[in-house]
């Protein structure tokens, strides 16, 4: 895929985004908010088709690649890859997860469960554990990791998801301890929106939340302006 480098303009910071998900749903949103906004975004997903239409849509300063965050071989290649062509992220989105079917605890399997803590926790741990030492290099840069509702309250039938998100917050609270200052973690709780992974959820009551693309709209400017002030705090786009 595309390993062009990241243009800058005289007198205009482009910032370098990482976004995980960016196949669908909130990730694909963002990557396109960003770029109309002037910002150059890497990303990474599971479906090569819609990672392909990124690139044509987007353009040769992004740069979009077939990576699953559980493949943490492939999480560190890709990274050593994208600080050659692009350097380090300034701002590194941990959004790619999923969510169990609804259903109670005991009536989801070993695997089932596992495949929502691969994801939601062991693959934000991978991107953090290979990008991170790049952004600690360069001095700064915001880590996001994308917490929910269900990461401070809780429902019946979402026990995995609950726990994965509940433990991003305890994780990311934690990463901020460790953080030099002039970076930041945060846990983000980015609202309730119509995606495929609430339809999951909630049927067809999730045509009564926003699009994505609608959310996009706040989000994007709400995650340009985090910086050290918000080291470590758990906050809802808002
Ligand atoms: N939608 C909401 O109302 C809501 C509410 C609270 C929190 N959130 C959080 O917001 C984030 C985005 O959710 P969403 O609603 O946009 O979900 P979504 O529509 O299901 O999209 C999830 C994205 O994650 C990617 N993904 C899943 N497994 C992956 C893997 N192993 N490796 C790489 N990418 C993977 C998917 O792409 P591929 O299938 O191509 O890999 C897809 O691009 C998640 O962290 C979610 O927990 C959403």
């Amino acid at each position: 895929m595309p390993n062009t480098q990241a243009p800058r303009t005289a007198g205009k910071h482009r910032r370098l985004v990482l976004i995980t998900g960016v196949t669908r749903g909130l990730g694909c949103a963002m990557a396109k908010e960003f770029a109309r906004l002037g910002h150059v975004v890497i990303g990474c997903g599971r479906s090569v088709n819609a990672l392909r239409e990124l690139e044509s849509g987007l353009g040769d300063a992004h740069r979009f690649d077939l990576i699953a965050v559980t493949d943490d071989a492939r999480v560190r290649t890709w990274a050593s890859e994208v600080v050659a062509s692009h350097g380090a992220p300034e701002l590194l989105v941990n959004n790619a997860a999923q969510v169990n079917r609804n259903a109670p605890l005991w009536e989801i399997s070993a695997p089932e469960f596992d495949v929502v803590i691969d994801v939601n926790i062991k693959g934000v741990a991978n991107v953090i554990r290979h990008f991170v030492p790049a952004m600690l290099k360069s001095g700064r840069g915001v880590i996001v990791n994308f917490s929910s509702g269900w990461g401070r309250t809780s429902s019946a039938e979402v026990a995995p998801y609950c726990a994965t998100k509940w433990a991003i917050e305890g994780l990311t609270r934690a990463l901020a301890q460790e953080l030099p200052r002039g970076m930041a973690a945060i846990p983000l709780n980015p609202g309730i929106i119509d995606t495929d992974m609430l339809r999951r959820s909630f049927g067809d009551a999730a045509r009564n939340y926003p699009s994505p693309q609608q959310w996009a709209t706040l989000a994007v400017p709400f995650l340009l302006k985090l910086g050290p002030k918000d080291n470590g705090k758990p906050l809802t786009v808002a």
